[in-house]
């Protein structure tokens, strides 16, 4: 039997590839770099791709793709890298990493906030650099995370698993979103119907909004300035959502009291002026860096692709359902 043909654009973990060899022949780009502009040929001949999200799909990728190419997935959950809108003219369906990596990133940003509280990166340089004296009352004392509320900015599947976890730190759970969450998914969370009004209750801040032209920038300078003094801030969802200049300085005059990143502006090249916070802790876009995280996405798009390139099948984990009909 004929296998229909999977471009894949970087090398994925063993057991994602040999389950989508056995549903495709892979063309896998075998470099442990970006494709970049290899994408253009490889991609020619392809029944369906499935790419990174540090692989741009602009219009004109697209455009050519098509009408070879029968459908497309990002190996993400995140869809900024890609012009949706160009996909569902040509027709072509963009399936994503759905709710495969939700609690894996859950897990990173209660991480974080635990971090960013206790300062846990900070006691443990000072512990490695020798500068742990005899026990003491008033010794590395940091914040509690009891009585404190924690505000999620996007309650989508990501923001909805960290306030599952939250709860059982004892944390109330305050949120924004494009609109309210039915009340079983709110479980008891308050609602704000303002970013401004979510940041001046937020004494832990999480960020786990999708980045769109709605919500870059979202995180101002007269945001920052609303959340109340000695706040943690994290972020787990894109650094292009924060005004990185006002962060930084709301760190140093200790606006903000803790911080804890998983993502930046210019990834991998962060601005410097982080590594030299106090209080800070910075991880390299780990979030869903788990292994069987990073197997079941893989399966997820894959299954996702050849269910659909091979049957019709149309998942539910897709993007653009307009493309159905376009
Ligand atoms: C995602 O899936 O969007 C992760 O942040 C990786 O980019």
């Amino acid at each position: 039997m004929t296998l229909p043909r999977l471009l894949i654009t970087r090398r994925l973990e063993q057991a994602a590839l040999a389950h989508a060899a056995t549903r495709f022949d892979v063309t896998l780009w075998p470099e442990d770099a970006p494709i970049g502009d290899a994408f253009d040929t490889l991609s020619q001949d392809q029944d369906a791709i499935l790419f990174m999200a540090n692989d741009p799909m602009t219009a004109e990728r697209l455009a050519r793709l098509v009408p070879r190419t029968r459908a497309i997935a990002t190996y993400s959950v995140g869809h900024e890298h890609i012009d949706l809108a160009a996909a569902t003219r040509v027709g072509l369906p963009v399936f994503f990493a759905g709710d495969a990596l939700s609690d894996a990133v859950a897990d990173t940003a209660l991480f974080l906030i635990l971090a960013g509280t206790r300062d846990t990166t900070h006691n443990e340089r000072l512990l490695r650099t020798g500068q742990w004296g005899p026990w003491s009352p008033t010794a590395f004392v940091s914040r509690d995370l009891k009585r404190k509320r924690l505000g999620i900015f996007g309650m989508g599947r990501i923001g909805q698993a960290i306030a599952r976890r939250a709860r059982g730190f004892g944390l109330a759970i305050h949120y924004h979103n494009r609109s309210r969450l039915p009340a079983d998914l709110e479980a008891g969370a308050q609602y704000h119907a303002t970013l401004d009004d979510l940041m001046r209750v937020s004494d832990i801040l999480c960020c786990a909004a999708p980045l769109s032209a709605a919500t870059r920038g979202a995180i101002s300078r007269e945001r920052i300035a609303l959340l109340p003094r000695g706040a943690v801030f994290t972020n787990i969802a894109r650094g292009d959502l924060v005004d990185e200049d006002a962060l930084i300085e709301a760190v140093r005059d200790g606006h903000i009291g803790g911080l804890g990143l998983d993502v930046y502006r210019n990834e991998p090249r962060i601005d410097p002026r982080f590594l030299d916070l106090p209080n800070t802790t910075l991880l390299p876009h780990v979030g869903s860096a788990a292994l069987d995280t990073r197997v079941d996405m893989a399966n997820l798009v894959v299954d996702a692709l050849a269910d659909y390139v091979a049957h019709g099948v149309r998942a539910d984990n897709v993007l653009n359902p307009e493309a159905w009909t376009s």
